[in-house]
């Protein structure tokens, strides 16, 4: 076998056979297969898309290119949630405090930013001290002694999944179902989730822009999932507009704080709701989900959720005295209000366009070598819907560079649209895939 023709394989339509997915994640992993074959054959598969099974495949090869977790020595159910990526999506950062309260015990390991999306790890790298990376065991013992911990991918939990995803950003392969459902759906298995709630989300920002191709996307890890043994729900959430207010890593901190504290978004709260109440249920802990979220919303209120992120913090080697005094946390030099130029409804703050920006400021990475500024970002001020005055603040730009302000100032007027006409608030939560309805 060798990857030439494999690559010509892909590349001319056919299907590939399981041993020959094996052979590419396997010299990938090792370095034998190089990154400028693996590009070749990433870009074929998204051309020309793989089948149910060879997709299946390629998640069962990624998932053990390296160690795997078993989590069965922990005594209980490990559920575990993952999004298909989003902007200012900060739910993980107050959802998996706020279940780890509940006592549904939470491994969780989280991804960097991708393209225009954040990631829960540079959120949380921006409070001085966490540590992401450590040890397995250290993993294992924080799970069983304060119920939570949240890392990042180590190097030996699906390999070739953390060289694919780093692969796929650098050469515009990341909008694709099979190379998306198998990244993920690799990761959680081997992590040893035994349930998995997944956030599909939907629109300008995410990575499926229509319904249609969320809900394949939710069919294909779904069927992934019961192969795997592995009950998988997906709630189908929108992403036309960035959840919440904040887009940027400390700025994002802070408003997760805020949620955890009782200040929480409509829209961030309908998601966590929605995720959480599945976790509860995947979990055991509750058949009725309505009253989930009613359980959900008592340890918001009741300071528990609170309490676990800030142990979680702790725990982490971070300094917790920049979540209890949140204007500690890194700021930038420049916060700056944009005005509206004109008065009415907002019809679209575009999402990825957002996520532009933010990255533009210094968020994000355009090589996965670069720095991050955790400081800078955008705080929006008003959402889709909301009415608005001639002279109202729209949003504030943090940024750290002069220029890069300006730049964005001008950028943000032209992704806010603006028009006379009323509209409706957006529905988030969109659809809930399961076993059941998945076809
Ligand atoms: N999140 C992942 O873990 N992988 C993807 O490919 C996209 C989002």
């Amino acid at each position: 076998m060798n990857i030439l023709d494999i690559i010509a394989k892909k590349r001319d339509k056919q299907e590939l056979t399981e041993e020959e997915i094996k052979y590419f994640i396997d010299g990938y992993t090792k370095n034998d297969i190089t990154d400028y074959q693996a590009a070749a054959l990433i870009m074929a598969i998204f051309l020309n898309g793989m089948t149910d099974r060879e997709t299946t495949d390629l998640t069962l090869a990624m998932s053990c290119s390296g160690e795997t977790l078993d989590m069965s020595t922990l005594g209980e159910v490990i559920v575990d949630k993952h999004s298909t990526g989003g902007v200012g999506d900060k739910v993980s950062l107050i959802l998996l405090p706020l279940i780890s309260s509940l006592g549904v015990p939470v491994a969780k390991m989280s991804g960097r930013g991708l393209g225009f999306t954040g990631g829960t790890i540079d959120k949380l790298e921006s409070i001085p001290g966490y540590r992401t990376a450590i040890s397995m065991e250290q993993f294992i013992k924080n799970v069983k002694e304060i119920g939570i911990s949240i890392i990042s991918q180590t190097q030996n939990l699906a390999p070739a999944d953390k060289k694919l995803y780093a692969l796929r950003d650098a050469i515009s392969c990341v909008e694709n179902i099979p190379l998306i459902a198998s990244s993920i759906m690799s990761k959680k298995i081997a992590s040893g989730a035994q349930k998995i709630v997944l956030d599909v989300t939907v629109g300008k920002g995410a990575f499926m822009s229509n319904i249609g191709d969320a809900r394949k996307l939710a069919n294909t890890m779904i069927k992934i999932g019961k192969l795997a043994n592995r009950e998988t729900v997906c709630v189908l959430t929108n992403m036309d507009e960035p959840l919440g207010f904040a887009v940027g890593n400390s700025l994002e901190v802070i408003e997760a704080v805020k949620c955890l504290k009782g200040d929480m978004p409509e829209d961030l709260k309908e998601v966590i709701l929605a995720l959480g109440s599945q976790m509860l249920l995947l979990a055991g802990k509750g058949e009725n989900l309505d009253e989930n979220k009613n359980k959900l919303l008592e340890n918001i209120e009741n300071g528990k959720a609170y309490n676990k992120f800030i142990e979680l913090v702790q725990r982490h080697g971070g300094d917790i005295s920049y979540i209890e005094k949140l204007d500690k946390l890194p700021k930038a030099k420049y916060i700056e209000p944009i005005y509206s130029q004109t008065s009415g409804y907002i019809h679209d703050i575009n999402a990825k366009e957002i996520g532009r920006l933010a990255g533009m400021l210094g968020a994000g990475r355009e090589k996965k070598e670069d720095e991050i500024d955790p400081a800078v970002g955008v705080v929006l001020t008003k959402k889709i819907a909301d009415k608005i005055e001639r002279g109202d603040v729209l949003a504030y730009i943090h940024s750290n560079d002069m220029q890069k302000l300006e730049e964005a100032k001008k950028y943000f007027v032209q992704i806010v649209k603006i028009k006379e006409e009323k509209i409706e608030k957006p529905n988030i939560i969109l659809e809930i895939k399961d076993l059941g309805t998945a076809p």
